[in-house]
Protein backbone atom coordinates (compact mmCIF):
# COMPACT_ATOMS: atom_id res chain seq x y z
CA UNK A 1 0.00 0.00 0.00
CA UNK A 2 1.52 3.41 -1.22
CA UNK A 3 -1.25 5.44 0.43
CA UNK A 4 -4.24 7.86 -0.67
CA UNK A 5 -3.42 11.66 -1.56
CA UNK A 6 -4.06 13.88 -3.93
CA UNK A 7 -0.44 15.35 -6.01
CA UNK A 8 -2.28 18.47 -5.36
CA UNK A 9 -0.93 18.06 -1.63
CA UNK A 10 2.76 17.13 -3.02
CA UNK A 11 2.76 21.23 -4.93
CA UNK A 12 2.87 19.15 -8.21
CA UNK A 13 0.18 19.77 -11.27
CA UNK A 14 -1.22 17.67 -13.95
CA UNK A 15 0.50 18.31 -17.48
CA UNK A 16 -2.68 19.59 -19.18
CA UNK A 17 -1.63 22.81 -18.86
CA UNK A 18 2.17 22.84 -19.58
CA UNK A 19 1.43 21.30 -22.36
CA UNK A 20 -0.91 23.44 -23.85
CA UNK A 21 1.01 26.44 -23.25
CA UNK A 22 4.01 24.28 -24.70
CA UNK A 23 1.78 23.89 -28.31
CA UNK A 24 0.88 27.19 -28.46
CA UNK A 25 4.35 28.55 -28.03
CA UNK A 26 6.13 26.14 -30.35
CA UNK A 27 8.60 24.52 -27.97
CA UNK A 28 8.58 21.02 -26.18
CA UNK A 29 8.47 20.50 -22.19
CA UNK A 30 11.67 17.94 -21.38
CA UNK A 31 10.57 15.03 -19.56
CA UNK A 32 13.27 13.90 -17.45
CA UNK A 33 13.78 10.40 -16.23
CA UNK A 34 14.70 10.01 -12.75
CA UNK A 35 15.17 7.08 -9.78
CA UNK A 36 17.50 8.61 -7.41
CA UNK A 37 18.24 12.31 -5.09
CA UNK A 38 21.37 13.13 -7.63
CA UNK A 39 19.00 13.14 -10.39
CA UNK A 40 15.89 14.68 -8.99
CA UNK A 41 18.45 17.25 -7.70
CA UNK A 42 19.93 18.00 -10.88
CA UNK A 43 16.69 18.07 -12.83
CA UNK A 44 15.17 20.72 -10.21
CA UNK A 45 18.12 23.22 -10.32
CA UNK A 46 18.62 22.89 -13.99
CA UNK A 47 14.84 23.74 -14.38
CA UNK A 48 14.47 26.21 -11.60
CA UNK A 49 18.10 27.88 -13.13
CA UNK A 50 16.36 28.09 -16.87
CA UNK A 51 12.72 29.08 -16.09
CA UNK A 52 11.47 25.49 -17.32
CA UNK A 53 8.18 23.61 -16.66
CA UNK A 54 9.58 20.01 -16.36
CA UNK A 55 7.56 16.66 -16.37
CA UNK A 56 9.90 14.36 -13.60
CA UNK A 57 9.11 10.84 -15.49
CA UNK A 58 9.69 7.28 -13.45
CA UNK A 59 9.17 4.03 -14.86
CA UNK A 60 7.33 1.06 -13.16
CA UNK A 61 10.60 -0.45 -12.04
CA UNK A 62 12.48 2.69 -11.29
CA UNK A 63 9.44 3.20 -9.19
CA UNK A 64 10.37 0.02 -7.39
CA UNK A 65 14.28 0.88 -7.69
CA UNK A 66 13.62 4.37 -5.54
CA UNK A 67 10.83 2.45 -3.23
CA UNK A 68 6.84 3.20 -4.11
CA UNK A 69 6.30 4.49 -0.62
CA UNK A 70 9.41 7.28 -0.90
CA UNK A 71 9.13 8.53 -4.27
CA UNK A 72 6.28 10.68 -4.11
CA UNK A 73 7.40 12.79 -0.85
CA UNK A 74 10.98 13.11 -3.48
CA UNK A 75 8.97 14.68 -5.70
CA UNK A 76 7.28 16.65 -2.83
CA UNK A 77 10.59 17.51 -1.93
CA UNK A 78 11.71 18.89 -5.59
CA UNK A 79 8.80 20.99 -4.94
CA UNK A 80 9.98 22.17 -2.31
CA UNK A 81 12.84 22.55 -3.60
CA UNK A 82 12.27 24.88 -6.24
CA UNK A 83 10.24 27.04 -3.99
CA UNK A 84 12.97 27.73 -1.58
CA UNK A 85 15.51 28.54 -4.77
CA UNK A 86 12.42 31.26 -4.98
CA UNK A 87 10.56 29.63 -8.23
CA UNK A 88 7.48 29.11 -9.16
CA UNK A 89 7.93 26.65 -11.91
CA UNK A 90 5.02 23.73 -12.68
CA UNK A 91 6.39 20.30 -12.10
CA UNK A 92 4.33 17.11 -12.67
CA UNK A 93 5.27 13.70 -11.91
CA UNK A 94 4.77 11.56 -14.24
CA UNK A 95 4.43 7.56 -15.06
CA UNK A 96 6.68 6.23 -17.90
CA UNK A 97 5.18 3.64 -20.05
CA UNK A 98 2.64 2.59 -17.15
CA UNK A 99 2.06 -1.21 -18.38
CA UNK A 100 -1.31 -1.68 -16.71
CA UNK A 101 -4.26 -0.02 -15.20
CA UNK A 102 -3.52 -1.47 -11.84
CA UNK A 103 -0.42 0.47 -11.79
CA UNK A 104 -1.90 3.04 -13.30
CA UNK A 105 -4.31 3.19 -10.40
CA UNK A 106 -1.72 3.02 -7.58
CA UNK A 107 0.20 5.44 -8.73
CA UNK A 108 -2.31 7.99 -9.09
CA UNK A 109 -3.26 6.63 -5.56
CA UNK A 110 0.54 7.50 -4.20
CA UNK A 111 0.75 11.37 -5.74
CA UNK A 112 1.44 11.01 -9.48
CA UNK A 113 -0.36 13.72 -11.50
CA UNK A 114 -0.06 11.90 -15.05
CA UNK A 115 0.20 9.00 -16.18
CA UNK A 116 1.51 7.11 -19.39
CA UNK A 117 -0.40 4.39 -20.33
CA UNK A 118 1.44 1.96 -23.12
CA UNK A 119 -0.38 -0.42 -24.81
CA UNK A 120 1.64 0.32 -27.86
CA UNK A 121 2.54 -3.56 -27.60
CA UNK A 122 -1.11 -4.74 -28.12
CA UNK A 123 -3.53 -5.41 -30.84
CA UNK A 124 -5.27 -2.00 -31.55
CA UNK A 125 -8.44 -2.77 -29.94
CA UNK A 126 -7.01 -3.89 -26.58
CA UNK A 127 -4.78 -0.83 -26.73
CA UNK A 128 -7.68 1.36 -26.92
CA UNK A 129 -9.73 -0.71 -23.74
CA UNK A 130 -7.07 -0.86 -21.29
CA UNK A 131 -5.72 2.95 -22.39
CA UNK A 132 -9.75 4.28 -22.00
CA UNK A 133 -10.20 2.19 -18.76
CA UNK A 134 -6.84 4.55 -17.88
CA UNK A 135 -8.36 7.83 -19.18
CA UNK A 136 -11.96 7.15 -16.92
CA UNK A 137 -10.40 6.65 -14.25
CA UNK A 138 -7.69 9.31 -14.38
CA UNK A 139 -9.72 12.14 -15.31
CA UNK A 140 -12.32 11.44 -12.46
CA UNK A 141 -9.38 12.48 -10.39
CA UNK A 142 -8.09 15.57 -12.86
CA UNK A 143 -4.65 13.18 -13.47
CA UNK A 144 -3.42 13.62 -17.18
CA UNK A 145 -3.22 10.33 -19.49
CA UNK A 146 -0.41 9.87 -22.34
CA UNK A 147 -0.89 6.91 -25.01
CA UNK A 148 0.99 5.42 -27.47
CA UNK A 149 0.40 4.24 -30.96
CA UNK A 150 3.13 2.72 -32.92
CA UNK A 151 6.11 0.69 -31.22
CA UNK A 152 9.77 1.97 -31.09
CA UNK A 153 12.41 -0.10 -30.71
CA UNK A 154 14.33 -1.26 -27.77
CA UNK A 155 13.35 -1.33 -24.26
CA UNK A 156 10.37 0.58 -22.73
CA UNK A 157 10.17 -0.37 -19.38
CA UNK A 158 10.12 -4.26 -19.00
CA UNK A 159 8.61 -4.53 -22.77
CA UNK A 160 11.67 -4.90 -24.92
CA UNK A 161 11.27 -4.99 -29.16
CA UNK A 162 13.97 -5.79 -31.66
CA UNK A 163 12.14 -3.64 -34.62
CA UNK A 164 9.86 -0.25 -34.32
CA UNK A 165 6.62 0.02 -36.10
CA UNK A 166 5.90 3.53 -37.66
CA UNK A 167 2.43 5.31 -36.03
CA UNK A 168 -0.12 4.38 -38.76
CA UNK A 169 -1.87 7.70 -39.38
CA UNK A 170 -4.92 6.36 -40.38
CA UNK A 171 -5.63 4.73 -36.63
CA UNK A 172 -4.55 7.90 -34.86
CA UNK A 173 -8.02 9.69 -34.85
CA UNK A 174 -10.40 6.69 -33.65
CA UNK A 175 -7.70 6.47 -31.41
CA UNK A 176 -8.00 9.41 -29.56
CA UNK A 177 -11.36 9.59 -30.03
CA UNK A 178 -12.06 6.12 -28.64
CA UNK A 179 -9.50 6.75 -25.53
CA UNK A 180 -9.80 10.45 -24.36
CA UNK A 181 -6.17 10.77 -23.71
CA UNK A 182 -4.40 14.00 -23.37
CA UNK A 183 -1.35 13.65 -25.39
CA UNK A 184 -0.25 11.00 -27.83
CA UNK A 185 3.41 9.37 -28.07
CA UNK A 186 4.31 8.27 -31.90
CA UNK A 187 6.76 6.41 -33.10
CA UNK A 188 8.62 7.93 -36.06
CA UNK A 189 11.94 6.75 -36.11
CA UNK A 190 12.92 6.68 -32.64
CA UNK A 191 14.43 4.21 -30.14
CA UNK A 192 14.84 3.71 -26.53
CA UNK A 193 18.72 3.91 -25.04
CA UNK A 194 22.17 4.48 -26.66
CA UNK A 195 22.20 2.38 -29.40
CA UNK A 196 19.54 4.17 -32.05
CA UNK A 197 21.20 3.21 -35.66
CA UNK A 198 23.35 0.44 -37.06
CA UNK A 199 25.25 3.00 -38.81
CA UNK A 200 28.24 2.20 -41.59
CA UNK A 201 31.45 4.21 -41.06
CA UNK A 202 31.40 7.40 -42.29
CA UNK A 203 27.05 7.44 -42.47
CA UNK A 204 24.96 9.79 -41.01
CA UNK A 205 21.52 8.91 -39.05
CA UNK A 206 18.19 8.92 -40.69
CA UNK A 207 15.94 11.86 -40.47
CA UNK A 208 12.83 11.12 -38.25
CA UNK A 209 9.65 10.57 -40.26
CA UNK A 210 8.58 14.02 -40.11
CA UNK A 211 5.90 13.15 -42.37
CA UNK A 212 4.06 10.78 -40.50
CA UNK A 213 4.16 13.77 -37.44
CA UNK A 214 2.55 15.75 -40.56
CA UNK A 215 -0.46 13.54 -40.81
CA UNK A 216 -0.74 13.00 -37.28
CA UNK A 217 -1.41 16.56 -36.69
CA UNK A 218 -3.44 17.09 -39.66
CA UNK A 219 -5.90 14.34 -38.13
CA UNK A 220 -5.98 15.03 -34.21
CA UNK A 221 -5.30 19.04 -34.70
CA UNK A 222 -3.98 20.49 -31.61
CA UNK A 223 -3.28 17.19 -29.94
CA UNK A 224 0.40 17.09 -27.93
CA UNK A 225 2.45 14.88 -29.54
CA UNK A 226 5.23 13.26 -27.14
CA UNK A 227 8.44 12.16 -28.46
CA UNK A 228 10.23 9.26 -26.79
CA UNK A 229 13.64 7.79 -27.26
CA UNK A 230 14.31 11.45 -27.71
CA UNK A 231 18.13 11.21 -26.38
CA UNK A 232 21.32 12.60 -27.96
CA UNK A 233 23.30 10.19 -27.08
CA UNK A 234 25.84 13.23 -26.53
CA UNK A 235 29.37 12.13 -28.36
CA UNK A 236 31.59 14.06 -25.40
CA UNK A 237 29.97 11.86 -23.06
CA UNK A 238 30.17 8.73 -24.81
CA UNK A 239 34.04 9.56 -25.88
CA UNK A 240 34.62 9.91 -21.53
CA UNK A 241 33.31 6.90 -20.92
CA UNK A 242 35.22 4.87 -23.37
CA UNK A 243 37.58 6.84 -22.44
CA UNK A 244 38.37 5.76 -18.60
CA UNK A 245 37.39 2.27 -18.85
CA UNK A 246 34.02 1.89 -20.47
CA UNK A 247 33.03 0.28 -23.44
CA UNK A 248 29.80 2.38 -25.49
CA UNK A 249 30.82 1.06 -28.93
CA UNK A 250 28.94 2.96 -31.64
CA UNK A 251 26.55 4.42 -29.49
CA UNK A 252 24.22 7.23 -31.32
CA UNK A 253 21.35 8.82 -30.91
CA UNK A 254 19.10 11.85 -32.51
CA UNK A 255 20.50 15.07 -33.77
CA UNK A 256 19.91 18.74 -31.75
CA UNK A 257 18.86 19.54 -34.97
CA UNK A 258 16.01 16.70 -35.26
CA UNK A 259 14.69 17.68 -32.15
CA UNK A 260 14.69 21.27 -32.39
CA UNK A 261 12.42 20.75 -35.20
CA UNK A 262 10.10 18.76 -33.61
CA UNK A 263 10.26 20.54 -30.43
CA UNK A 264 8.92 23.25 -32.99
CA UNK A 265 5.80 21.01 -33.94
CA UNK A 266 2.85 19.53 -32.22
CA UNK A 267 5.56 17.85 -30.60
CA UNK A 268 5.14 19.20 -26.80
CA UNK A 269 6.77 16.85 -24.53
CA UNK A 270 10.31 15.52 -25.21
CA UNK A 271 11.35 12.58 -22.85
CA UNK A 272 15.08 12.08 -22.21
CA UNK A 273 16.59 9.07 -19.80
CA UNK A 274 20.33 8.27 -21.34
CA UNK A 275 21.97 10.96 -21.90
CA UNK A 276 21.39 11.64 -18.17
CA UNK A 277 22.58 8.19 -18.08
CA UNK A 278 25.90 8.99 -19.63
CA UNK A 279 26.41 12.58 -18.47
CA UNK A 280 26.35 10.75 -14.82
CA UNK A 281 28.23 7.91 -16.09
CA UNK A 282 30.96 9.55 -17.60
CA UNK A 283 31.49 11.73 -14.95
CA UNK A 284 31.72 9.38 -12.07
CA UNK A 285 34.11 7.23 -14.42
CA UNK A 286 37.05 10.13 -14.77
CA UNK A 287 36.76 10.65 -11.19
CA UNK A 288 37.16 6.95 -10.21
CA UNK A 289 39.87 6.59 -13.20
CA UNK A 290 41.28 9.36 -11.43
CA UNK A 291 40.90 9.53 -8.08
CA UNK A 292 41.20 5.94 -6.83
CA UNK A 293 41.17 6.06 -3.25
CA UNK A 294 38.45 8.29 -3.32
CA UNK A 295 35.19 6.67 -2.09
CA UNK A 296 33.27 8.97 -0.34
CA UNK A 297 30.00 8.80 -2.35
CA UNK A 298 29.60 12.73 -2.34
CA UNK A 299 33.05 13.23 -4.20
CA UNK A 300 31.42 10.82 -7.12
CA UNK A 301 27.74 11.79 -6.95
CA UNK A 302 28.73 15.16 -6.55
CA UNK A 303 30.36 16.33 -9.86
CA UNK A 304 27.83 13.62 -11.55
CA UNK A 305 25.04 15.96 -10.21
CA UNK A 306 26.65 18.77 -11.89
CA UNK A 307 27.20 17.40 -15.04
CA UNK A 308 23.45 16.43 -15.26
CA UNK A 309 22.34 19.97 -14.38
CA UNK A 310 24.65 21.35 -17.35
CA UNK A 311 23.14 18.92 -19.66
CA UNK A 312 19.74 20.20 -18.65
CA UNK A 313 20.53 23.51 -18.62
CA UNK A 314 21.75 22.95 -22.61
CA UNK A 315 18.59 21.03 -23.58
CA UNK A 316 16.14 23.83 -21.97
CA UNK A 317 17.98 26.50 -23.77
CA UNK A 318 19.49 25.09 -26.79
CA UNK A 319 17.08 22.24 -28.41
CA UNK A 320 13.90 22.06 -26.73
CA UNK A 321 13.60 26.21 -25.91
CA UNK A 322 11.66 25.26 -22.44
CA UNK A 323 13.82 27.82 -20.92
CA UNK A 324 12.03 30.94 -19.72
CA UNK A 325 8.65 29.37 -20.45
CA UNK A 326 7.69 29.35 -16.89
O1 LIG B 1 11.68 4.37 -21.74
C1 LIG B 1 12.30 3.84 -20.82
C2 LIG B 1 13.01 4.72 -19.86
O2 LIG B 1 14.28 5.05 -20.33
C3 LIG B 1 13.01 4.11 -18.48
O3 LIG B 1 13.93 3.10 -18.35
O4 LIG B 1 12.71 1.16 -17.28
O5 LIG B 1 15.19 1.39 -17.10
O6 LIG B 1 13.67 2.92 -15.86
P1 LIG B 1 13.87 2.08 -17.07
P1 LIG C 1 16.09 7.80 -24.34
O1 LIG C 1 16.54 6.39 -24.07
O2 LIG C 1 16.39 8.18 -25.75
O3 LIG C 1 16.62 8.77 -23.36
O4 LIG C 1 14.49 7.82 -24.21
C1 LIG C 1 13.88 7.93 -22.95
C2 LIG C 1 12.41 7.70 -22.99
O5 LIG C 1 11.77 7.70 -24.01
C3 LIG C 1 11.74 7.50 -21.70
O6 LIG C 1 10.39 7.19 -21.86
ZN1 LIG D 1 9.93 6.05 -23.59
Amino acid sequence: MTGTRNYQDLGLVNSREMLKKAFEGKYAVPAYNFNNMEQLQAITIGCVETKSPVILQCSGSARKYANATMLPFMAMGAVKMARALGSSIPISLHLDHGGSFELAKSCIGSGFSSIMIDGSHHPFEENVKVTRQVVEYAHARNVTVEGELGVLAGIEDEVTSAVSHYTKPEEVEAFVNGTGVDSLAISIGTSHGAYKFKLKPGEEPPPLRFDILEEVEKRVPGLPIVLHGASTIIPEYVEAINQFGGKLDDAVGISDEQLRKAANSAVCKINIDSDGRLAMTAAIRKIFAENPEEFDPRKYLGPARDALVEMIRQKNEEVLASAGKA
